[in-house]
């Protein structure tokens, strides 16, 4: 049975299952491993604070990620397809561990911030 998204646990346990399968992915995985070489222990607890925030209001996410985003875009190219691949990622890790109106609103916040960053970004 699965349930809605219900607390910070249940968002490590999202963020984690979605890590985990971007680290190896074919599209965007080089971005993060050998492009940004991400600390994994250091980016996880923030993009914990970053969905707490959005979900629950928490006031506890205060980066810049538009920025950051930039930056790995001077690093190296990043693409529309890199955009919707990550969307896509994102919502089926969603849908294979959590139902209910908060997953439905992490689904919509993720894809709205994707089209955004990716206009900031690529343009
Ligand atoms: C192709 C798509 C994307 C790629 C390749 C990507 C990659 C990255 C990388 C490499 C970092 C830096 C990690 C570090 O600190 O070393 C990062 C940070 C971050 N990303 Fe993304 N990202 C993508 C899309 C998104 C989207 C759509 C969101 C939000 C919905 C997002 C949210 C964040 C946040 C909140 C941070 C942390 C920024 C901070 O340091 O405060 N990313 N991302």
């Amino acid at each position: 049975m699965k349930t809605d998204i219900r607390n910070r646990k249940d968002i490590e346990k999202l963020v984690n299952t979605f890590y985990n399968k971007v680290k190896t992915d074919a599209v965007i995985g080089y971005l993060f491993t050998e492009v940004a070489r991400v600390n994994w222990e250091e980016h996880l607890p923030k993009m914990y604070d970053f969905w707490e925030n959005i979900l629950f209001c928490t006031a506890n996410y205060n980066g810049n990620p538009m920025m950051k985003h930039k930056e790995l875009h001077q690093k190296s190219t990043m693409t529309a397809e890199h955009f919707a691949h990550w969307t896509t990622l994102f919502t089926a890790t969603v849908d294979k561990l959590f139902e209910g109106p908060k997953a439905e609103e992490i689904k919509n916040r993720a894809m709205n911030i994707a089209s955004l960053m990716m206009y900031k970004t690529l343009n």
